[in-house]
């Protein structure tokens, strides 16, 4: 990823909230610039199409409270390989945060969407299947930002410990915190060493841990990068608990230089 696409995105990030009112039509322009978006995050675990179509969206008047969008005919459908949630959240959260830079509204969608009317909006390869699809739209109001767990809670770090930690994993926790989760219930806790943030994820919430899990990472990725930490992760957990390592010249006081001088 890019620099400035990963700052764009951070800052997306901090203003993103889920937008279940829609009003008007994305222009046919936009809608086309991020179906080619869309296309340049596909990659061997994860794809995504972006489509419009009607009778996929929308809200049951009896059963609002379980969520569902109104007033928009555009999402992406989250397809993942192998059952690769992780890849499925970390790809579909990049085009969330895109579609949020460029002035859209977004809302991920696990259950409340009709998913037999997907049926031939686009082919599966046999080891794939539809995780889940994104509304996307121009929205119709401020969403309010929902409540999320306490720095305390997500990392088990006194405020004391928290206020401590270099700038890099102080901004990749507050960026974590905000990732949107299945019914809100950020199913994930962070290890925090002096090299490294593992996420491990708590609960199966409804079998979208993982997704939510896949999510937070790139979240946690953007607000380091908003340091000028990069790194990579590694599933090396016990359980396969995935890490984020930075890479050694991303820390101050090594330079390129120091690195490659022998
Ligand atoms: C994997 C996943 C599935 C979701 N499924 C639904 C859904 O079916 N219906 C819905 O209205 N919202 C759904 N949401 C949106 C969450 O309810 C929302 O992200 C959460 O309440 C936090 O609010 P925020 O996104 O504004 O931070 C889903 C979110 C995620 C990450």
């Amino acid at each position: 990823m890019e620099y400035n696409m990963m700052i764009k995105w951070h800052e997306a990030a901090k203003k993103r909230a889920s937008v279940r009112q829609y009003d008007g039509k994305v222009s046919k322009e936009l809608f086309y610039n991020l179906k080619d978006f869309a296309a340049t995050l596909n990659n061997g675990d994860a794809r995504i199409e972006f489509k419009s179509k009607s009778g996929v969206l929308g809200r049951s008047r009896l059963l609002s409270f379980l969520g569902g969008v109104e007033g928009t005919n555009c999402f992406a459908a989250v397809i993942v390989r192998d059952d690769n949630k992780f890849m499925g959240g970390y790809i579909g959260e990049a085009f969330v945060l895109e579609c949020v830079s460029r002035g859209l509204g977004t809302c991920w969608l696990g259950g409340t969407y009709k998913k037999r009317s997907l049926k031939n909006a686009f082919s599966l390869d046999e080891d794939e299947s539809l995780l889940c699809v994104i509304a996307v739209g121009k929205a119709a109001e401020q969403p309010t930002p929902a409540e999320k767990k306490s720095v305390q809670k997500l990392t088990g770090l006194s405020e004391s410990e928290f206020r401590m930690l270099p700038a890099w994993q102080h901004e990749a926790v507050n960026s974590a915190r905000l990732a949107p989760s299945a019914l809100n219930k950020q199913p994930w806790e962070l290890e925090i060493e002096r090299d490294y943030i593992r996420i491990i994820n708590t609960k199966r919430n409804f079998g979208f841990g993982d997704v939510d899990c896949g999510i937070a990472m790139l979240h946690i990725e953007l607000g380091a990068a908003s340091c000028g930490v990069y790194g990579d992760w590694f599933f090396d957990g016990e359980d396969g608990e995935a890490r984020f390592v930075p890479f050694a010249d991303s820390f101050e006081g090594i330079s390129d230089s120091e690195e490659f001088d022998d």
